[in-house]
């Protein structure tokens, strides 16, 4: 349990993160702003930190003549929160000098991302507006040719047994095929093995594939890997986070299997194993491809002894 509390924070503590870069490239990507404005808005982020906590606290700001939401004020004080959330951060590592650098009505470049997954429930990225579900890779490459676009992409790869027992319980699955299909959904993972193999040799710097189960068990060297990745600095509060929350990081065989009944192996508890089995055989290729293991029989499902995660390389 405690380790399940861990990982969301992990997930949200990240994505916070993540979305502080976003947000800068979000909102500026609105074109109705003014320099002068901005100066002055910009201005505004040097308020002292008493300021930025009080203001936090504030209700939405809303116009006073019709009581709708002004937009303006809930901009300078977005802006402001990422200026005081980002005032200790280490710009080098994200190759520029300041925030200046990174937000466009500055004239700088915006970090981009794009995770693709082929499931919905993570909560680790807040900006789900940019994930992108079952995208085919190979229209990603169009995306990444684009130098100005400056984008990252993560693909978001997961146990196929774990992605069909998250979804037997949802209705939104039963009219479409593929959502319930083991088949259809494993000649996705393989095809997109084949892609992420090549963008992976394209562009390195780029494009990431990673396993949803890494992250739940080895939270603070794949969120580094993540962080790292994405050009983004270990702010003090991730920092800090990561110390008190991960510090039992997975080292040996037999505490690696103690989150086994958290989220992301849960399927191993809840499916029937002959299902498993079905699904196993269904997805042979896509399995081997993506370094998950077979459990070979419901005894050797459950137990402690069995790792589902196998290691994997994105060669040719
Ligand atoms: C900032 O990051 C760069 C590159 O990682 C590093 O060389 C530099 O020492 C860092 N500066 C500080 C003040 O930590
Ligand atoms: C987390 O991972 C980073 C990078 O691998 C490492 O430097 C740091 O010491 C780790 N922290 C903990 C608490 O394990
Ligand atoms: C289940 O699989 C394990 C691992 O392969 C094996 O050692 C065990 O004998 C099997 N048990 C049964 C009942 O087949």
């Amino acid at each position: 349990m405690l380790r399940r509390v861990n990982f969301y924070s992990i997930c949200i503590a990240f994505g916070l993160s993540v979305l502080l870069i976003l947000a800068g490239s979000r909102y500026t990507d609105n074109t109705n702003y003014r320099p002068s404005e901005s100066r002055r808005n910009i201005r505004n982020f040097l308020k002292p930190i008493e300021d930025v906590d009080e203001s936090s606290l504030q209700p939405i700001p809303t116009n006073a003549d019709d009581g709708t939401p002004d937009v303006d004020k809930i901009l300078d004080r977005t802006r402001l929160k990422i200026k005081h959330e980002l005032w200790n951060y280490n710009f080098t590592q994200s190759g520029v000098q300041n925030l200046d650098g990174l937000l466009m009505e500055s004239g700088g470049q915006p970090f981009r991302s794009l995770i693709i997954s082929t499931w919905r429930f993570c909560k680790l990225f807040p900006f789900q507006s940019m994930k992108v579900v079952r995208v085919r890779l190979r229209l990603v490459k169009q995306l990444l040719q684009d130098k100005e676009l400056n984008l990252k992409v993560i693909l978001l790869i997961r146990d196929p047994r774990g992605v069909m027992q998250s979804r037997q319980h949802r209705n939104f699955c039963q009219p479409a095929p593929d959502c319930w299909k083991p088949e259809l959904l494993c000649a996705d993972m393989i095809s997109d093995y084949v892609a992420a193999a090549r963008l992976k040799q394209e562009y390195p710097h780029r494009f990431m594939a990673l396993r949803y189960e890494e992250l739940a068990l080895s939270p603070n060297s794949t969120s580094y890997a993540l962080l790292k990745f994405l050009g983004l600095g270990i702010t003090p509060s991730i920092d800090e986070f990561l110390h008190s929350h991960t510090n039992v990081e997975v080292a040996g065989v037999s505490s690696t299997f103690r989150v086994s009944r958290d989220v992301p192996f849960r399927w191993k508890n809840v499916l029937d194993f002959n299902y498993v089995d079905e699904i196993q055989m269904t997805c042979k290729e896509a399995m081997s491809l993506w370094g998950y293991r077979n459990a070979h029989n419901s005894t050797h499902m459950t137990s402690k002894d069995y790792n589902p995660l196998d290691q994997y390389s994105l060669t040719q």
